[in-house]
């Protein structure tokens, strides 16, 4: 089936960075004849002058760059203004031009969320064939009353089904194996609870920084462009119940369950940062309050979690990138072994990125001619190419499976969590300052030190 790709703002970040590799490598796998793609801007480019611009913006992205030059042809420019209705006329016409029988279009809508609404507006003069596909990209919207007005106003112009909300980190190949590793396996799952774990760590940290985003992140901030969504999806999928289903209906259940059983987090489990001369950067606001960094205790009151203390901690500007669950299991009775010797808690660590692993720690004796109890570490560790989990998500859309995509009812929940963080005003957690490139600030420890428990980076 041909389909019409459509990207809403063809020149920002995620397009350069993501959507066009992704699309470039779909396109080199299947019949190539069957995607076009249109990018979208308000700019005055040509078709010409916009495949060189994405042509040096996207080419260090691209790991097989042969038929890159064949693919750029099949980009088509069109300059649209968000609210300005004739240049949605003429994308309709680019739309009918390429257009053959049965011909799909997804629109992917990597825009500001404030967009959002402008664009639904305009997009009846699409005039859209009925098996068109919309992708929201997130954070949806920038709290839970705008977002539930936003997903009113989309319901009115687009059937459910055509509706996709996405979080890319669902899609990472480590992420989709949590489920396995849970659930094709008898080992864990009988420890996987409150009597055995101890505590339970998501973090997220990033080398790059925000480069050309700052009017983006200086209004969302790392609270609702990481943890609302990904390191939820990823909390939700670490300690959810066993699907009665590996379908879209069955997993989203389960993971509403968990998001409803969340207790609100309080100021006094949560610590906020902002790098000290974040400020000073071009276009941020000289008194904005943006937290660059994020550190939060979460605890999910059911009966399978309570007590489980649950860190969440994101930042980018760091000098790696590095994305990781880890498990702790609890201390074992201090009578046999731990007697002698300090024997560490037993851990399960799922490395998410860069590198795809699951690590189990335990200890043994390692040594024949030693009676030294020793941690070891058993490694499965992922080799070989794993598909960028944009490529995946495309392809899902491609072909209508919606089973990692985000329902509103999870959307309507993660936003309950954290709105009255998001709407702090007069009440918000006090914002550190801190130095980047750092490992994190000191203040950091206390949330898990207070506990008694360490960090696992
Ligand atoms: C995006 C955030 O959703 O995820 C970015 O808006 C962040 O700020 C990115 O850099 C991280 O994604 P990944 O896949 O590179 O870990």
């Amino acid at each position: 089936m041909n389909t019409i790709f459509i990207i809403f703002w063809a020149t920002w970040d995620l397009a350069k960075r993501k959507l066009f590799p992704a699309l470039y490598n779909i396109y080199r796998k299947e019949k190539k004849e069957d995607i076009d793609i249109i990018a979208v801007w308000r700019r005055d480019f040509d078709n010409k002058s916009f495949k060189e611009y994405i042509k040096e913006k996207t080419l260090n992205f691209i790991e097989h760059k042969k038929h890159f030059d064949d693919f750029l042809e099949k980009i088509k420019y069109s300059k649209v203004e968000i609210g300005n209705n004739y240049d949605y006329i003429n994308l309709k016409d680019k739309i009918k031009q390429l257009s053959k029988e049965n011909t799909q279009v997804i629109i992917y809508l990597s825009i500001s969320p404030d967009n959002f609404i402008p664009f639904i507006d305009n997009s009846k003069n699409l005039d859209l064939p009925k098996n068109s596909k919309i992708i929201f990209e997130k954070p949806f919207w920038k709290d839970l009353e705008t977002a539930i007005f936003l997903n009113k106003k989309i319901t009115e112009i687009f059937q459910e089904e055509q509706i996709y909300r996405i979080d890319h980190y669902v899609w990472k190949e480590a992420i989709q194996n949590v489920l396995a590793f849970r659930f094709s396996n008898i080992l864990f799952e009988p420890i996987w609870n409150n009597k055995y774990i101890n505590n339970i760590q998501i973090t997220a940290t990033e080398k790059i920084w925000i480069e050309d985003r700052w009017w983006y992140y200086d209004k969302s901030w790392a609270l609702r462009d990481m943890v609302q969504n990904h390191l939820f999806q990823v909390l939700a999928l670490i300690v959810m119940d066993p699907p009665s289903k590996l379908d879209a209906e069955s997993i989203s259940q389960e993971k509403l369950k968990v998001l409803h059983s969340i207790k609100i987090p309080t100021n006094d489990d949560l610590v906020f940062w902002q790098y000290i001369w974040y400020t000073d950067e071009k276009w941020v606001e000289k008194n904005s309050k943006t937290e660059t960094f994020v550190a939060m205790k979460i605890e999910v009151s059911n009966w399978r979690c309570i007590w489980i203390p649950i860190y969440l901690k994101t930042w980018k500007n760091l000098d790696k990138k590095q994305t990781k669950i880890v498990i702790e299991f609890n201390e074992i009775p201090n009578i046999l072994f731990k007697k002698f010797w300090n024997i560490e808690k037993n851990r399960i660590i799922i490395e998410v990125q860069p590198d795809e692993s699951i690590d189990i720690h335990f200890n043994i004796k390692e040594n024949w001619n030693s009676k030294e109890v020793q941690e070891v570490k058993s490694k499965f560790k992922k080799e070989l190419y794993s598909k960028e989990a944009y490529e995946k998500l495309i392809e899902d859309v491609i072909i209508w499976d919606k089973t990692l995509f985000t329902t509103f009812d999870i959307l309507k929940e993660s936003w309950t969590i954290v709105n009255d963080l998001v709407n702090c005003k007069d009440n918000c957690p006090i914002l550190y300052k801190y130095e980047p490139w750092t490992k994190w600030p000191e203040i950091a420890n206390n949330l898990i030190e207070d506990d008694n428990k360490k960090w696992y980076v």
